[in-house]
């Protein structure tokens, strides 16, 4: 689905430099890179505070955690989403709350979040899932109102936004993965949020270490989830060049639609969204055809999610059944991604459409 290889080609002799200094310097975990890659982030993304953590799991998990979220309370969110989502917020002892999507976007419908409000609710989970920002300004407006916190995840999400505002400064805390295949993505984990909420961030470095602030005092339970060195010093190499990296995942994108719009449902773009498509997603109800013709010619795809959150084995206890949201168990049963990244080979791109073509035409 995606050649890393080929990118770290391109920036191997930066990498490496990098790394050795690192190695050399002896100072491996949370050090002087951690800082300045938190500082660029919380830059890029105009907010007070950014803390890098060990992976997007644990910046979700860390974020509900220092925003008094637990036991006894409800979290909105998707269930179109990758597990973790949930898995947070089950972490902190909440409860999560699906949501139905909006069948373009996959994104969690806005229009539907407040007949799911209760007394128990304190925040909302959205997920700019593929890389399309959620509706965040109507979120923001109903969090307001209702008095409950929002935690972005932006796993899938680094660069994207909403009227020129980027996805994660909209909320309480916004939340990234660096995980290899993400946009901004390490050679191994790591994580990061961003927020201007100088207390939960102070928490947030507290619960990564312990729960302390340094000299061996421990105020609370916390965990151990520091970002290293070497990730860090990746991170920042490819940091430089991801807005580049999404322009050319856009332009991937947009020869995918001019291609394909004829034969598939091809990803939406909402008016005032920069979509950053960490997948590129097609829809049809010949998916299942699709996908085996794309294998025998040697095209890998992938359906992100086969079975949405609602639906799966670990969430039976919470008692949902099929048909509870629809829109996201019809998008499970016709999403394929198909291949994209920065260096992907734009006649590859041709050739894939011309598969989807002999199989959905011919
Ligand atoms: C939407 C979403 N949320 C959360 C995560 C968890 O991130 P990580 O794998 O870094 O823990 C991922 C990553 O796979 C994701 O795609």
């Amino acid at each position: 689905m995606l050649d890393l290889k080929k990118q770290y080609l391109e920036i191997k002799d930066e990498i490496l430099y990098m790394l050795n200094e690192v190695l050399e310097s002896s100072q491996y975990v949370l050090g002087r890179n951690v800082m300045e890659l938190e500082q660029n982030i919380r830059k890029y993304h105009g907010m007070q505070e950014a803390i890098g953590v060990a992976s997007g799991t644990d910046a979700l998990h860390l974020s509900l955690r220092s925003l008094g979220i637990g036991k006894g309370d409800e979290v909105i969110t998707t269930p179109f989403t990758f597990f973790a989502t949930a898995e947070a917020i089950l972490y902190v002892g909440a409860t999560p709350v699906f949501v139905d999507i909006e069948p373009e976007t996959y994104n969690i419908d806005r229009a539907r979040i407040e007949e799911k409000i209760t007394e128990r609710t304190k925040a909302i989970l959205p997920v700019h899932i593929f890389g399309h920002p959620a509706d965040m300004e109507g979120i923001m407006e109903i969090a307001r109102r209702r008095s409950l916190k929002v935690v972005e995840d932006c796993a899938q999400s680094f660069g994207a936004s909403l009227h020129g505002k980027m996805t994660g400064s909209f909320g309480d805390t916004g939340c990234f993965s660096f995980y290899p295949s993400k946009n901004l993505g390490a050679y191994g984990d790591g994580g990061m949020i961003i927020s201007d909420d100088s207390g939960v961030a102070d928490g947030i470095r507290k619960l990564r270490n312990h729960g302390s602030k340094g000299g061996y005092r421990h105020e609370c339970l916390g965990y151990n989830s520091r970002l290293d060195e070497m990730q860090a010093v990746i991170l920042l190499v490819k940091f430089k060049r991801i807005d580049e990296y999404n322009r050319k995942r856009r332009e991937k994108a947009s020869l995918y639609c001019s291609l394909l719009s004829d034969v598939v449902a091809c990803p939406h773009e909402k008016d005032g969204a920069y979509h950053v498509f960490h997948q590129y997603t097609i829809r049809s109800t010949k998916r299942d055809l699709l996908q085996q013709q794309l294998r025998e010619n040697g095209i890998p795809s992938v359906v992100y999610y086969p079975i949405p959150l609602h639906l799966q084995e670990a969430l039976a206890f919470m008692g949902h059944r099929e048909g509870d949201f629809p829109v996201a168990e019809q998008a499970a049963r016709e999403v394929l991604s198909l291949p994209i990244y920065p260096e992907l080979d734009d006649g590859d791109i041709r050739l894939t459409a011309e598969v989807v073509h002999r199989c959905l035409k011919g």
